[in-house]
């Protein structure tokens, strides 16, 4: 497996020269990092349910015309993908407080935003990846004025899909964040949804007992992010209740 050419490794993915020019494969490991990686731990299992998750999200938002970079799942840690140009711009879109708006700006975790608010953050860990304007990104040439306009339109369908796919099985979507890329197709550019939709990548409370149910378990130490992230599958209904997660091979199972 590890003969393949790796083009690049992140914190919780490694891209793979895909089989075929102009497809890659995408790797999902185990590692949980914050706080740009200064807390990193390996959750062994991860992986497993955050490649079932994203795939699930991606297929879904393929079949309602939105475009993206996924093409299949492989096995339990890889999927097939689009090779695209990531834009460098991380897009987070908010419908509850919560996370840096609130200790930014003051207002209360929890509170319902009179209306959807989208926010742009320049992607460098250096400068850990701080908030930027559109007119940081027009300047600076990360994206042009049509490929923000064409991101936050995406970022507008992703959250009324994933909001009301969410609200269907008991969970509410309070943010997410996602990532786009240039995909060139016979000359002509789009811009595509790219990377993943995961627990990593949204914070998912629960309606009833606001029970988080995503990566802010490991950010704020409060233990079982396995669980929620395997009870936010089984609630999708996409996992198997027995299915394993670890993902380490088949298990020898001794013939005496
Ligand atoms: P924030 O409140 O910390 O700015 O996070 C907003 C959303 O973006 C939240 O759903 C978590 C997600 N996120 C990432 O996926 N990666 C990151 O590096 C950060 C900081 C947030």
């Amino acid at each position: 497996m590890s003969r393949r050419r790796k083009i690049y490794e992140g914190k919780a993915k490694i891209l793979y020269e895909g089989p075929e020019p102009g497809t890659l494969v995408q790797f999902f490991k185990d590692d949980a990092t914050a706080f740009n990686a200064k807390k990193h731990e390996i959750i062994d299992g991860k992986g497993v349910l955050n490649n079932r998750i994203s795939e699930y999200v991606f297929e879904n938002l393929n079949s309602i015309g939105v475009p993206t970079h996924f093409i299949k799942r492989i096995n339990m840690r890889e999927q097939l993908i689009k090779e695209v140009e990531i834009i460098p711009i991380e897009v987070v879109v908010r419908n509850i407080a919560a996370g840096s708006l609130s200790s930014r700006l003051g207002v209360e975790e929890g509170n319902v935003l009179p209306r959807s608010i989208i926010e742009f953050y320049y992607k460098n860990d250096e400068l850990n990846d701080p908030i930027v304007s559109e007119e940081h990104i027009t300047a600076f040439g990360w994206a042009s004025p049509p490929e923000i306009d064409d991101m936050m339109a995406l970022a507008i369908r992703v959250n009324d899909f994933l909001s009301g796919l969410f609200l269907g099985v008991g969970i509410q979507l309070v943010d997410f964040k996602i990532e786009f890329g240039r995909l060139y197709e016979n000359d002509v550019m789009r811009v595509v949804l790219a990377d993943e939709i995961s627990p990593d990548s949204c914070r998912l409370w629960d309606i009833k007992t606001k029970e988080k149910m995503d990566k802010d378990r490991f950010r704020q130490d409060l233990g079982g992010l396995l669980d929620n992230y395997r009870e936010v599958a089984r609630r999708l209904g996409i996992m198997n209740e027995n299915e394993p997660t670890r993902g380490k091979g088949p298990v020898l199972v001794k013939s005496d």
